[in-house]
Protein backbone atom coordinates (compact mmCIF):
# COMPACT_ATOMS: atom_id res chain seq x y z
CA UNK A 1 0.00 0.00 0.00
CA UNK A 2 1.47 3.03 -1.43
CA UNK A 3 2.21 6.41 1.03
CA UNK A 4 -0.60 9.29 0.19
CA UNK A 5 -0.27 13.38 0.17
CA UNK A 6 -2.70 15.63 0.11
CA UNK A 7 -3.65 19.40 -0.12
CA UNK A 8 -6.33 21.45 0.15
CA UNK A 9 -5.96 25.57 -0.20
CA UNK A 10 -6.81 28.34 2.16
CA UNK A 11 -9.87 30.40 0.85
CA UNK A 12 -11.22 33.92 1.37
CA UNK A 13 -15.25 35.41 1.17
CA UNK A 14 -15.12 38.16 -1.46
CA UNK A 15 -18.30 38.99 -0.86
CA UNK A 16 -21.60 38.26 1.20
CA UNK A 17 -20.69 36.73 4.72
CA UNK A 18 -22.91 36.23 7.45
CA UNK A 19 -25.60 37.33 4.87
CA UNK A 20 -25.35 33.77 3.57
CA UNK A 21 -26.07 32.86 7.31
CA UNK A 22 -29.15 33.93 6.08
CA UNK A 23 -29.64 32.21 2.85
CA UNK A 24 -28.25 35.20 0.47
CA UNK A 25 -26.00 34.39 -1.86
CA UNK A 26 -21.90 34.78 -1.22
CA UNK A 27 -18.74 34.21 -3.43
CA UNK A 28 -15.58 32.88 -2.33
CA UNK A 29 -12.26 32.00 -3.56
CA UNK A 30 -9.49 29.56 -2.91
CA UNK A 31 -6.46 30.97 -2.01
CA UNK A 32 -3.40 28.28 -2.94
CA UNK A 33 -0.22 30.60 -1.28
CA UNK A 34 -1.21 28.79 1.72
CA UNK A 35 -2.37 25.18 2.13
CA UNK A 36 -3.05 22.28 4.51
CA UNK A 37 -1.28 18.73 3.69
CA UNK A 38 -1.82 15.42 4.99
CA UNK A 39 0.27 12.47 4.15
CA UNK A 40 -0.48 8.83 5.28
CA UNK A 41 2.25 6.34 5.73
CA UNK A 42 0.73 2.48 5.62
CA UNK A 43 1.90 0.82 9.08
CA UNK A 44 2.95 -2.43 7.85
CA UNK A 45 3.82 -4.02 11.05
CA UNK A 46 1.13 -2.77 13.39
CA UNK A 47 -1.85 -4.56 14.08
CA UNK A 48 -4.82 -4.04 11.35
CA UNK A 49 -7.14 -0.61 12.45
CA UNK A 50 -4.28 0.87 14.26
CA UNK A 51 -4.69 4.46 13.30
CA UNK A 52 -2.37 7.00 14.82
CA UNK A 53 -2.25 11.43 14.02
CA UNK A 54 0.31 12.97 14.16
CA UNK A 55 -0.17 16.85 14.02
CA UNK A 56 3.26 18.84 14.83
CA UNK A 57 1.65 22.11 14.26
CA UNK A 58 -1.32 21.15 17.30
CA UNK A 59 1.71 19.39 19.42
CA UNK A 60 -0.68 16.06 18.69
CA UNK A 61 0.84 12.91 18.26
CA UNK A 62 -1.79 10.44 19.37
CA UNK A 63 -3.91 7.05 18.33
CA UNK A 64 -7.43 7.80 16.96
CA UNK A 65 -8.95 5.72 19.65
CA UNK A 66 -7.69 7.96 22.07
CA UNK A 67 -9.66 11.25 21.18
CA UNK A 68 -12.35 12.83 22.05
CA UNK A 69 -15.41 12.20 19.61
CA UNK A 70 -16.00 15.79 18.54
CA UNK A 71 -12.44 16.27 17.70
CA UNK A 72 -11.67 18.10 14.93
CA UNK A 73 -8.89 15.94 12.69
CA UNK A 74 -10.28 12.69 14.50
CA UNK A 75 -13.92 13.28 13.48
CA UNK A 76 -12.97 14.01 9.72
CA UNK A 77 -11.34 10.73 9.71
CA UNK A 78 -13.53 8.74 11.65
CA UNK A 79 -16.35 10.25 9.19
CA UNK A 80 -14.53 9.16 6.36
CA UNK A 81 -14.35 5.61 7.29
CA UNK A 82 -17.74 5.36 8.13
CA UNK A 83 -18.72 6.95 5.02
CA UNK A 84 -16.76 4.51 3.22
CA UNK A 85 -17.23 1.43 5.28
CA UNK A 86 -14.18 -0.65 4.23
CA UNK A 87 -14.16 -4.44 5.54
CA UNK A 88 -10.60 -3.78 6.45
CA UNK A 89 -8.96 -0.89 8.26
CA UNK A 90 -5.31 -1.25 7.18
CA UNK A 91 -2.87 0.51 10.04
CA UNK A 92 -1.62 4.21 9.49
CA UNK A 93 -0.34 6.99 10.05
CA UNK A 94 -1.54 10.26 9.19
CA UNK A 95 0.32 13.45 9.72
CA UNK A 96 -1.18 16.91 9.07
CA UNK A 97 0.55 20.48 8.53
CA UNK A 98 -0.86 23.67 7.69
CA UNK A 99 0.17 27.20 6.30
CA UNK A 100 -2.92 28.74 6.68
CA UNK A 101 -3.28 31.23 9.76
CA UNK A 102 -5.87 29.80 11.78
CA UNK A 103 -8.92 32.04 13.00
CA UNK A 104 -8.49 34.46 10.57
CA UNK A 105 -11.28 33.24 7.79
CA UNK A 106 -8.90 31.85 5.42
CA UNK A 107 -10.67 28.56 5.67
CA UNK A 108 -7.91 26.54 8.08
CA UNK A 109 -10.52 24.06 9.55
CA UNK A 110 -12.15 22.99 6.59
CA UNK A 111 -9.12 22.77 4.73
CA UNK A 112 -7.60 20.87 7.15
CA UNK A 113 -10.50 18.70 7.03
CA UNK A 114 -10.55 18.29 3.68
CA UNK A 115 -7.18 17.46 3.04
CA UNK A 116 -7.38 14.54 5.72
CA UNK A 117 -10.48 13.42 3.78
CA UNK A 118 -8.95 13.13 1.01
CA UNK A 119 -5.99 11.08 2.22
CA UNK A 120 -7.87 8.71 4.00
CA UNK A 121 -10.07 7.92 1.05
CA UNK A 122 -7.70 7.71 -1.68
CA UNK A 123 -5.63 5.23 1.59
CA UNK A 124 -8.86 3.19 1.25
CA UNK A 125 -8.62 2.87 -2.41
CA UNK A 126 -11.68 4.85 -2.96
CA UNK A 127 -10.91 8.34 -3.67
CA UNK A 128 -13.85 10.85 -3.38
CA UNK A 129 -16.02 13.16 -5.58
CA UNK A 130 -15.30 17.06 -4.91
CA UNK A 131 -18.82 16.93 -3.69
CA UNK A 132 -18.61 14.55 -1.05
CA UNK A 133 -15.77 15.83 0.52
CA UNK A 134 -17.07 18.59 0.56
CA UNK A 135 -20.13 17.17 1.97
CA UNK A 136 -17.90 15.18 4.64
CA UNK A 137 -16.20 18.30 5.23
CA UNK A 138 -19.14 20.56 6.24
CA UNK A 139 -20.00 17.59 8.45
CA UNK A 140 -16.84 18.12 10.34
CA UNK A 141 -17.41 21.82 10.25
CA UNK A 142 -20.81 21.12 11.73
CA UNK A 143 -19.28 19.59 14.50
CA UNK A 144 -16.42 22.34 15.38
CA UNK A 145 -19.00 25.24 14.55
CA UNK A 146 -22.09 25.07 15.20
CA UNK A 147 -24.00 26.26 12.24
CA UNK A 148 -21.48 27.11 9.63
CA UNK A 149 -23.17 28.10 5.98
CA UNK A 150 -20.82 25.50 4.02
CA UNK A 151 -19.28 28.18 1.57
CA UNK A 152 -16.01 27.12 3.76
CA UNK A 153 -15.92 23.22 2.22
CA UNK A 154 -17.28 24.13 -1.15
CA UNK A 155 -15.01 26.71 -2.13
CA UNK A 156 -11.75 24.63 -0.63
CA UNK A 157 -13.19 21.30 -2.04
CA UNK A 158 -13.50 22.63 -5.44
CA UNK A 159 -10.78 24.54 -5.42
CA UNK A 160 -12.99 27.25 -7.86
CA UNK A 161 -13.91 30.50 -7.29
CA UNK A 162 -17.65 30.36 -6.67
CA UNK A 163 -20.98 31.66 -6.12
CA UNK A 164 -22.18 30.14 -3.03
CA UNK A 165 -26.06 30.05 -1.72
CA UNK A 166 -27.49 27.97 0.73
CA UNK A 167 -30.39 25.34 -1.05
CA UNK A 168 -28.97 25.99 -4.19
CA UNK A 169 -26.31 24.27 -6.67
CA UNK A 170 -23.12 26.68 -6.24
CA UNK A 171 -21.80 28.20 -9.33
CA UNK A 172 -18.18 27.92 -9.98
CA UNK A 173 -16.37 31.25 -11.82
CA UNK A 174 -14.54 31.08 -15.24
CA UNK A 175 -12.70 34.23 -14.68
CA UNK A 176 -11.90 36.01 -17.46
CA UNK A 177 -9.63 39.07 -16.65
CA UNK A 178 -7.18 38.27 -13.93
CA UNK A 179 -7.96 40.70 -10.77
CA UNK A 180 -5.03 41.51 -7.77
CA UNK A 181 -6.00 41.06 -4.04
CA UNK A 182 -4.30 41.72 -1.32
CA UNK A 183 -5.63 40.27 2.18
CA UNK A 184 -4.28 41.84 5.40
CA UNK A 185 -4.39 40.33 8.72
CA UNK A 186 -5.54 42.56 11.24
CA UNK A 187 -3.86 40.32 13.99
CA UNK A 188 -7.01 40.43 15.78
CA UNK A 189 -9.27 37.65 16.16
CA UNK A 190 -12.62 36.42 16.87
CA UNK A 191 -13.73 33.31 16.74
CA UNK A 192 -16.51 32.93 13.59
CA UNK A 193 -18.96 30.95 15.63
CA UNK A 194 -19.14 34.14 18.34
CA UNK A 195 -19.43 36.85 15.54
CA UNK A 196 -22.13 34.34 13.83
CA UNK A 197 -24.03 34.26 17.40
CA UNK A 198 -23.87 37.89 17.90
CA UNK A 199 -25.46 38.47 14.70
CA UNK A 200 -27.97 36.15 14.97
CA UNK A 201 -28.79 37.86 18.45
CA UNK A 202 -29.10 40.98 16.65
CA UNK A 203 -31.57 39.42 14.05
CA UNK A 204 -33.55 38.00 16.59
CA UNK A 205 -33.84 41.52 18.48
CA UNK A 206 -34.30 43.46 15.30
CA UNK A 207 -35.16 41.53 12.39
CA UNK A 208 -36.61 44.49 10.34
CA UNK A 209 -33.66 46.42 10.89
CA UNK A 210 -31.28 43.97 10.00
CA UNK A 211 -33.17 41.66 6.85
CA UNK A 212 -32.56 45.03 4.67
CA UNK A 213 -28.93 44.86 5.48
CA UNK A 214 -29.00 40.82 4.42
CA UNK A 215 -30.93 41.82 1.15
CA UNK A 216 -28.56 44.81 0.34
CA UNK A 217 -25.57 42.65 0.78
CA UNK A 218 -26.86 39.70 -1.43
CA UNK A 219 -27.64 41.83 -4.26
CA UNK A 220 -24.27 43.14 -3.95
CA UNK A 221 -22.82 39.39 -4.32
CA UNK A 222 -25.41 39.29 -6.87
CA UNK A 223 -24.02 41.97 -8.63
CA UNK A 224 -20.16 41.46 -8.05
CA UNK A 225 -20.18 37.89 -10.18
CA UNK A 226 -20.08 39.54 -13.22
CA UNK A 227 -17.99 42.39 -12.29
CA UNK A 228 -15.34 39.59 -11.34
CA UNK A 229 -15.97 37.48 -13.98
CA UNK A 230 -14.68 40.52 -16.40
CA UNK A 231 -12.29 42.23 -14.13
CA UNK A 232 -14.68 45.46 -13.45
CA UNK A 233 -12.09 47.14 -11.42
CA UNK A 234 -14.51 50.23 -11.12
CA UNK A 235 -17.88 48.57 -10.44
CA UNK A 236 -15.85 45.90 -7.89
CA UNK A 237 -14.39 48.68 -5.85
CA UNK A 238 -17.37 50.08 -5.34
CA UNK A 239 -19.21 47.20 -4.38
CA UNK A 240 -16.72 46.08 -1.94
CA UNK A 241 -17.03 49.25 -0.17
CA UNK A 242 -20.75 49.71 0.03
CA UNK A 243 -20.12 46.03 1.19
CA UNK A 244 -17.88 46.97 4.00
CA UNK A 245 -20.21 49.55 5.01
CA UNK A 246 -23.04 46.89 5.33
CA UNK A 247 -20.80 44.76 7.55
CA UNK A 248 -20.14 47.99 9.67
CA UNK A 249 -23.58 48.50 10.18
CA UNK A 250 -24.08 44.61 11.11
CA UNK A 251 -21.64 45.44 13.95
CA UNK A 252 -19.02 42.67 12.90
CA UNK A 253 -16.55 45.48 12.20
CA UNK A 254 -13.86 46.37 14.65
CA UNK A 255 -11.86 49.65 14.75
CA UNK A 256 -8.58 48.05 13.28
CA UNK A 257 -10.60 46.69 10.39
CA UNK A 258 -11.89 49.92 9.71
CA UNK A 259 -8.54 51.35 9.92
CA UNK A 260 -6.98 48.43 7.42
CA UNK A 261 -9.57 49.41 5.20
CA UNK A 262 -9.17 53.74 5.21
CA UNK A 263 -5.23 52.54 5.07
CA UNK A 264 -5.93 50.65 1.69
CA UNK A 265 -8.61 53.07 0.23
CA UNK A 266 -6.07 55.86 1.21
CA UNK A 267 -3.18 54.07 -0.54
CA UNK A 268 -5.13 53.71 -3.98
CA UNK A 269 -7.08 50.15 -3.27
CA UNK A 270 -9.63 50.07 -5.78
CA UNK A 271 -11.78 49.01 -3.08
CA UNK A 272 -11.55 46.88 0.43
CA UNK A 273 -13.97 45.18 2.95
CA UNK A 274 -13.45 43.37 5.91
CA UNK A 275 -13.84 39.55 4.85
CA UNK A 276 -14.91 36.54 6.86
CA UNK A 277 -16.07 36.44 10.16
CA UNK A 278 -15.21 39.93 11.60
CA UNK A 279 -14.24 41.52 14.71
CA UNK A 280 -10.52 40.54 14.10
CA UNK A 281 -9.41 38.60 11.31
CA UNK A 282 -8.80 39.71 7.43
CA UNK A 283 -8.95 42.49 5.32
CA UNK A 284 -9.01 42.32 1.57
CA UNK A 285 -7.94 45.20 -0.85
CA UNK A 286 -8.42 45.05 -4.93
CA UNK A 287 -5.85 46.87 -6.35
CA UNK A 288 -4.57 47.69 -10.06
CA UNK A 289 -1.16 45.71 -10.52
CA UNK A 290 0.86 48.65 -10.20
CA UNK A 291 -0.67 49.40 -6.70
CA UNK A 292 -0.22 46.44 -5.04
CA UNK A 293 3.57 47.39 -3.76
CA UNK A 294 2.06 50.12 -2.56
CA UNK A 295 -0.94 49.11 -0.75
CA UNK A 296 0.90 46.19 0.74
CA UNK A 297 3.39 48.71 2.44
CA UNK A 298 0.88 51.10 3.61
CA UNK A 299 -1.17 48.31 5.43
CA UNK A 300 2.25 47.26 6.92
CA UNK A 301 2.98 50.54 8.39
CA UNK A 302 -0.79 50.81 10.02
CA UNK A 303 -0.63 47.74 11.43
CA UNK A 304 -1.41 44.59 9.33
CA UNK A 305 0.53 41.88 10.54
CA UNK A 306 0.46 39.63 7.61
CA UNK A 307 -0.03 40.33 4.14
CA UNK A 308 -0.82 38.04 1.32
CA UNK A 309 -1.23 39.16 -2.15
CA UNK A 310 -2.85 37.13 -4.71
CA UNK A 311 -3.79 36.84 -8.42
CA UNK A 312 -7.45 35.53 -9.37
CA UNK A 313 -6.94 34.02 -12.57
CA UNK A 314 -8.60 31.50 -14.39
CA UNK A 315 -8.98 28.87 -12.39
CA UNK A 316 -7.08 29.23 -9.39
CA UNK A 317 -5.05 32.13 -7.57
CA UNK A 318 -1.31 31.01 -7.77
O1 LIG B 1 -14.53 33.58 9.17
P1 LIG B 1 -14.77 32.74 7.98
O2 LIG B 1 -14.06 33.12 6.75
O3 LIG B 1 -14.75 31.27 8.26
O4 LIG B 1 -16.19 33.09 7.44
C1 LIG B 1 -17.35 33.03 8.11
C2 LIG B 1 -18.40 33.37 7.13
C3 LIG B 1 -19.74 33.55 7.78
O5 LIG B 1 -20.63 33.90 6.73
C4 LIG B 1 -19.71 34.65 8.80
C5 LIG B 1 -20.21 32.27 8.44
C6 LIG B 1 -20.54 31.15 7.49
O6 LIG B 1 -20.64 30.00 7.97
O7 LIG B 1 -20.74 31.38 6.29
Amino acid sequence: MAAIFTKAPGKIILFGEHAVVYGQPAIAIPVTRVNATASIVPEIQAEPGLVRIHAPDIQLNAELSTLAENHPLGSAVRLTMEWLKPEDIPSFTLQVTSTIPIASGMGSSAAIAVAIIRAVSDFLGSPLSAQDVSSLAFEVERIQHGTPSGIDNHVIAYQQPLVFQQGKPHQLLKIDQPTHWIIADSGESTPTRETVAAVRSLFDQEPEYIQPLFDSIGAIARDAKDALINGNLPRLGMLLNQNHALLKQVKVSSTRLDQLVQAALDAGAVGAKLSGGGRGGNIIALVSPEQVETVSTSLLKAGAVNIITTLLTGNEIP
